[in-house]
């Protein structure tokens, strides 16, 4: 959130059905009610006790010290801290009339509300259906006049159809101060919280947990989950340090090239945006001389984390050359740097953060653009280089620069 939720600020927290956003919120809606008085959670998708079941899985409400059913003490313990949940500070209201809420609003006047979710309310004086446009506009903006009035934090909840097409929150996010998306693979267990939209800090930053048992737990150290198993490289892998807003994090690419059994070759793409694909195997061809255009190339990064960075071209570059020749980058070598059409690797930003991340995990050395600036001792050897032959060279050893006929360089840009 940008260092902290302003109150009477309006947040939607959009994301498919069953990624987590109900868990998310009540453990956060129980959390505030650790130093907040009055924090109301308004659920309009499930009855009472569907809540108190999903609470009781969670430890929400849960007294500290208090004999719970089996007669254990009940301590919760984080990070050695004791904290103290006053159940009486969290309320939960199973409604979808919003003027029942409205209502509920005016008189508890809570801190902070969260209703899940908007698509279920139901405003009676209008005819359509609920969360239908008209609906969720209308229960939106009167929440809004009710949250601005009396200084009520809203967090809302929007369903996000698994097309894509967001017909319900989509025509919110104008409204809204702030939007957060909540993604993840359903059938892997993290969940990323992504800022879209923050009128009072800085976007693309992420949030990452994972679902466990008693619910969403924060990743200390999410580099880890997108690292495949270091200790086997295999040939086409490579190591990236793409950055989410100001956070970076390390991520493997895999690639895959194999000659092609169909009239034009097939090329895919998971977590790697497409056209920088497209354009990767180009340059590839064109400037290295590597001989693609009869192959399939298959390209992914570890654990789904959508890499969308042009600093992760050069690591995408390199796992495809890998590929092709069957060998194996150096495990412990990170990529950094964005692919030119001419072939050669142009500067990226938050260079010193990607590097510190890079190090702090044991990587040993980087492979970055010529010019680049950034402190003297990263705590890794760096190998700047201006040209993707020269990075091909560099992090798969047994390369020569005779390996590749280098073509057309005389017409570099
Ligand atoms: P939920 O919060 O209901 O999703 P949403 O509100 O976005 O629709 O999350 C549902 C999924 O989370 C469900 O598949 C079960 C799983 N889950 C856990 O794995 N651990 C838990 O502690 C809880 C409460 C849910
Ligand atoms: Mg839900």
């Amino acid at each position: 959130m940008g260092g902290g939720v302003v109150p009477g600020s309006l947040v939607l927290i959009g994301g498919d059905p069953g990624i987590g956003k109900s868990t998310l919120l009540l453990q956060v809606a129980n959390k505030l009610s650790y130093n907040l008085p009055r924090i109301l959670y308004v659920s309009a998708e499930e009855s009472g006790q569907q809540v108190k079941l999903r609470a009781s899985r969670l430890d929400v409400g849960e007294e500290e010290g208090k004999e719970n059913s089996n007669g254990n003490k009940n301590k919760k313990k984080n990070n050695g801290k004791v904290e103290t949940a006053r159940e009486n500070n969290l309320y939960v209201m199973p409604e979808t009339d919003l003027e029942e809420i409205l209502r509920e609003l005016e008189s508890l006047k809570p801190q902070v509300a969260v209703i899940d979710s908007i698509q279920t309310l139901h405003f009676a004086a209008l005819t359509s259906s609920p969360g239908s446009v008209a609906q969720v506009r209308e229960c939106t903006s009167a929440l809004m006049q009710v949250g601005k009035r009396e200084n009520i934090t809203l967090l809302i909840v929007g369903h996000v159809t698994i097309e894509g097409a967001i017909a319900g929150p989509r025509v919110l996010e104008h409204l809204v101060d702030t939007v957060l998306y909540f993604e993840g693979d359903r059938y892997a267990s993290h969940r990323l919280l992504r800022s879209v939209k923050n009128r009072f800090g800085a976007t693309h930053e992420i949030g990452i947990f994972e679902m466990a048992q008693r619910g969403l737990v924060e990743v200390d150290n999410p580099s880890e989950l997108f690292l495949g198993n270091r200790d086997e490289a295999s040939p086409g892998t490579s190591i990236v340090v793409a950055c989410e807003g100001t956070r970076p994090i390390v991520v493997e690419i895999q690639a895959l090239v194999s000659p092609t059994s169909y009239t034009s070759p097939r090329r895919s793409t998971t977590g790697i945006d497409y056209n920088r694909l497209q354009q990767i195997l180009a340059v590839l061809e064109k400037r290295v001389g590597v001989p693609l255009s009869k192959l399939d190339a298959y390209v992914a990064s570890v654990g789904g984390l959508g890499v969308g960075e042009p600093a992760a071209d050069l690591g995408v570059a390199i796992a495809i050359v890998a590929s092709f020749r069957d060998r194996v980058v150096d495990p412990r070598t990170v990529l950094i740097g964005e692919v030119g059409l001419g072939g050669q690797v142009r500067l990226v930003s938050q260079m010193e953060l990607r590097l510190k991340e890079a190090a702090k995990l044991g990587f040993k050395k980087a492979i970055v653009p010529k010019g680049q600036s950034f402190p003297s001792d990263m705590g890794l050897e760096i190998i700047p280089i201006s040209k993707v032959i020269d990075a091909i060279i560099a992090a798969i050893p047994s390369e020569k620069s005779g390996d590749f006929p280098v073509i057309a360089e005389e017409d570099e840009i």
